[in-house]
């Protein structure tokens, strides 16, 4: 069997509940992994949370409750997420499983058979929020930013198991020419390539001086470092070490999406401890960017945090995954606000789209008694339509290929405004007035199978409202079974159909 198509998620730390950095990475994984289902591929994705390491103890402990209460209670915020925002992913990974400590015994024995830890002491600074070891060089920075924008960092001296990244130094570099596609967008590739050039320390991977965490095999005094335990979540979760046949089927990972500031992490750590434990490297590890929300950096001391079950209440998840994915380009820094969100759905999502299907299927159930007619001869403008809609296709499945959700978008939108352009320059409403009823049968027919197509490629962005337009468009079939080979198919939409105009698909804000 062809090896399956595997998305991740950075596994969430459960101190705190879900706010819109977590539902962003979640939605633009899901958005890959029904783009994908589309393809026909068969898909594994995971996502899950990161409950071990100092910073749990702590929060848990300034509760009043064991890390493992504050953990089990804050996962059920990260499982429901995924239903209130149509996620469909295959499993949700626990880093306080059973399953997961045998996986990291595991990779942290085979890295030790490889000759790559040691054991000596650790001094210098920790940032227990990022649960990361401070460099040299890191702590200049750090000294050199204004006092309120420092960091809290703790100086450390224990005993420490030592992970020998110095020695992955060059073959790193080596991969990262070799594999160019392994970070992307590629600007961060040359970020990633920039640091690891500056030399690499080896790593401490072990901890003596709290408790949340997997044991060091042979030595419990110890526990594993959090992002040695955390990174491997991604292996754990396709069966390492003991289903081969699973592991087979999902590994490599095709694509780990992260935010920025975890990329080096994935980017440098994560393929290290892989090359030494002999185990095969992800595809690519995709960097985007971080949300600020009106104008400024979220944060819990402003109060600016927003909550995403809050903004489905709102708006519907529909519109909160597509504003997401198509206010900035996947990689770069954007801005979260309300009069933003409601610039889309009135623009875009209800004038554009939702305006679309109404007056379509209106008509349709006005002058043919709700069945999609039968085309008569296709003039130049229907089959202008008809070759705009292929090429539609081709450029959206390009993007997509390209995690370029952005462009995918504006591509599709530029098709919409095609499909307008079509209606109003063929004007059905005149046609039916001069009872043309060919012309207007076959101009009727030809809109119904450019939404059809429109409503297969927004499938992956905006499943729930794609799903009501395939139904009221009267087809016999769920749009689970439709691949994006059949959206190539001019004619998907059958005569006889029978439509139903419904209510409004995206009721405009201001008249809510
Ligand atoms: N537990 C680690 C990841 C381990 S993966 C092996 C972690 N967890 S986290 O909960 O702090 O963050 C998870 C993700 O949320 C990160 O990818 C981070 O970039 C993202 N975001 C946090 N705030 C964000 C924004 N304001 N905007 C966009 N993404 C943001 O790190």
């Amino acid at each position: 069997m062809s090896k399956s198509f595997y998305v991740t998620t950075p596994i969430y730390y459960v101190n705190d509940v879900p706010h819109i950095g977590h539902a962003y990475t979640t939605i633009a994984a899901d958005v890959i992994a029904r783009f994908n289902r589309l393809k026909g591929n068969k898909v594994f994705f995971l996502t899950g949370t990161d409950e071990h390491g100092q910073k749990i103890e702590r929060t848990a402990e300034a509760n009043g409750e064991k890390p493992i209460e504050l953990a089990n209670r804050v996962v059920k915020r990260f499982q429901n997420l995924s239903d209130a925002l149509n996620i469909t992913n295959d499993d949700f990974i626990r880093t306080t499983e059973q399953r997961h400590r045998i996986s990291v015994e595991e990779i942290f024995k085979r890295v030790q058979e490889s000759g790559d830890i040691y054991l000596s002491e650790y001094e210098g600074w920790y940032d227990v929020r990022e649960e990361a070891f401070i460099t040299e060089t890191q702590l200049e920075e750090i000294q050199s930013l204004p006092e309120e924008k420092r960091p809290v960092i703790e100086k450390v001296k224990e005993e420490s198991y030592f992970f020998k990244l110095s020695k992955y130094q060059e073959p790193l570099l080596k991969y990262y020419k070799e594999h160019p596609e392994f970070v992307q967008p590629s600007y961060r590739l040359n970020e990633v390539a920039r640091f690891v050039e500056g030399g690499l320390r080896d790593l401490s991977i072990s901890r003596t001086t709290f408790t949340w965490g997997i044991p060091v095999p042979g030595n419990p005094e110890h526990v594993i470092y959090v992002w040695f335990d955390a990174l491997t979540n991604y292996i754990t979760g396709v069966g390492f070490p003991s289903d081969e046949g699973m592991f087979e089927q999902n590994w490599p990972a095709d694509v780990h999406l992260v935010g920025k500031d975890i990329l080096r992490f994935h980017a440098v750590y994560w393929p290290a401890f892989l090359m030494s434990a002999g185990i095969p490297l992800p595809k690519t590890v995709f960097a985007h960017g971080w949300w600020t929300v009106e104008g400024e950096k979220m944060s819990k001391s402003v109060g600016n945090v927003v909550d995403p079950y809050q903004v489905v209440d709102e708006f519907g998840a529909d519109v909160f995954r597509y504003f997401l994915l198509r206010e900035i380009p996947f990689g770069q820094d954007g801005d979260f606000s309300k009069s933003a969100i409601v610039a889309r759905v009135n623009g875009e999502l209800a004038n554009g789209l939702g305006n679309l299907v109404s007056r379509t299927l209106g008509m349709i159930e006005k002058y043919f008694d709700a069945k999609v007619p039968e085309p008569g001869n296709l003039t130049s403008e229907d089959e202008a339509v008809r070759d705009k809609a292929l090429s539609a296709v081709e450029i959206f499945e390009k993007e997509m290929n390209e995690v370029a959700f952005h462009k995918a978008l504006v591509s599709l939108w530029d098709f919409i405004a095609d499909i307008n352009k079509y209606v109003d320059e063929s004007a059905p409403w005149t046609l039916a007035k001069e009872k043309n009823d060919e012309r207007l049968s076959t101009v009727l027919w030809t809109i119904a199978q450019a939404i059809g197509v429109v409503t297969i490629l927004i499938y992956p962005f905006m499943p729930e409202s794609a799903e009501k337009v395939w139904i009221r468009l009267g087809s016999p079939d769920s749009l689970d079974s439709q691949h994006l080979i059949d959206a190539k198919k001019w004619g998907l939409i059958k005569a006889g159909q029978t439509v139903d105009k419904g209510e409004s698909l995206f009721p405009r804000f201001d008249d809510k």
